[in-house]
């Protein structure tokens, strides 16, 4: 039996550590090729915020799971401590008894392997694979592997295949600042996402992406004009525009729902729907719109809250959470009577165009014979400085 081991901490795990995978199953051909994140990498110290190993373990699942041959290993998770190679390689060996075992590693790993803990034990058990880095010296790694060889009398070779891009440093500085979704699968970039690693700030342009595949079509326009409209109001009133984007991109993220579907997402994020929503897909996209937001894309509380309050309004709303309902409100596709005051209003004054969007609203509700949500008017009490002040 041949197996393969790419360890490392996977500090993202990113499209590059994919293609090396892919070029050793290929090259090698080997039954297994077993990925295998460290807890703690024994000769650095992992950056500062780094994810948890059980973290990076799920990233490394959502990295490799589709690449045939490749099988996630968590023996240096349940191992805990220092991870090194030789423990994890002797392991291997009771578990894969008679197993050929190879090890895989970047170019820079193969030059620095015997600094590592007990060096005779890895390269008398191990055969060695280093797969290239761009800007990497490949004839010092060639050397590097003759050297092993004439050294320790092992088999070490580099893998012919393209260089492999991206290291996972300059990826985490890509994710500060918004970038590094070329480098990421988007399963991975997700979780990311999703859980906060690393600090992320969204990718506006993805999570655009993500947002209209969950939208009818004839409404992306909205949502686009929402977005443009509540990052304009944004800079006008002071608010984070960023923020005010992400809110307004995914705030009817879940309105192509009809009720059915909108009970059934109040059932997967224990929502408790009032008697007035429980009847109207309407007012429930605001709630599980927030849900979805928060539980798929890792939205801030103050984002998730301009979500869930961006239909109906209500009492003593942030200045984030009244321009998302503003935006939504007079967006440039949007056409009705009074649109063109409300829109001026919102610039001037944005109180005063909140107390006329709820009357309008309130209006237009009634005309269609529906009774509009309680909370609209408090929201509207609240604003004219009446009792729920
Ligand atoms: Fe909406
Ligand atoms: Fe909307």
């Amino acid at each position: 039996m041949d197996i393969v081991m790419f360890g490392g901490s996977f500090n993202p795990p990113h499209r590059g550590h994919r293609a090396a995978a892919r070029a050793a199953i290929r090259a090698l051909q080997p039954d297994k090729l077993l990925i295998v994140p460290d807890y703690l990498p024994p000769h650095k110290v992992l950056a500062a915020g780094s994810p948890t190993p059980e973290a990076r373990l799920e990233l490394c699942r959502r990295n490799f799971s589709d690449i045939p041959g490749a099988e996630l290993c968590d023996i240096e998770l349940r191992r805990g401590g220092r991870s090194y190679t030789s423990d994890t390689l002797r392991e291997l060996a009771v578990r894969y008894p008679g197993a050929r075992l190879t090890l895989l590693v970047g170019t820079d790993m193969l030059l620095s392997l015997e600094s590592w803990h007990e060096p005779e034990y890895i390269l008398q058990n191990a055969r060695i694979r280093a797969f290239p880095r761009e800007g990497g010296d490949r004839a010092a790694v060639e050397a590097g592997a003759r050297k092993l060889r004439e050294t320790w009398g092992c088999d070490a070779a580099v893998i012919d295949m393209q260089p492999i891009p991206a290291a996972s440093t300059g990826i985490r500085a890509a994710l500060l600042e918004g970038g590094g979704t070329e480098l990421l699968t988007d399963r991975v970039y997700a979780a990311i996402v999703r859980d906060r690693l690393y600090g992320v700030r969204v990718n506006l342009p993805w999570l655009r992406r993500k947002a209209y595949a969950l939208l009818k079509p004839k409404r992306i326009p909205h949502v686009q004009g929402c977005e443009a409209e509540a990052v304009k109001l944004s800079e006008r009133w002071g608010a984070d525009p960023y923020e005010a984007a992400v809110a307004a991109i995914l705030h009817d993220c879940t309105k192509k729902q009809p009720l059915e579907g909108q009970l059934r997402l109040c059932k997967r994020y224990g929502i408790r729907p009032d008697d007035y929503e429980r009847r109207s897909d309407k007012l429930l996209h605001a709630k599980t719109g927030a849900a979805l937001a928060r539980a798929r894309f890792g939205v801030s509380e103050a984002v998730a809250e301009a979500i869930r309050w961006h239909t109906t309004g209500k009492p003593d709303m942030t200045l984030l959470e009244k321009i998302v309902y503003m935006a939504d409100y007079i967006e440039p596709t949007r056409d009705f009577p009074g649109v063109e005051r409300l829109r001026d209003l919102a610039y001037r004054d944005l109180d005063a165009a909140m107390m006329l969007g709820l009357e309008l609203s309130d209006a237009d509700l009634r005309s269609y014979g529906t009774e509009p949500h309680p909370i609209s008017a408090e929201a509207l009490e609240f604003l004219k400085g009446g009792p729920t002040r």
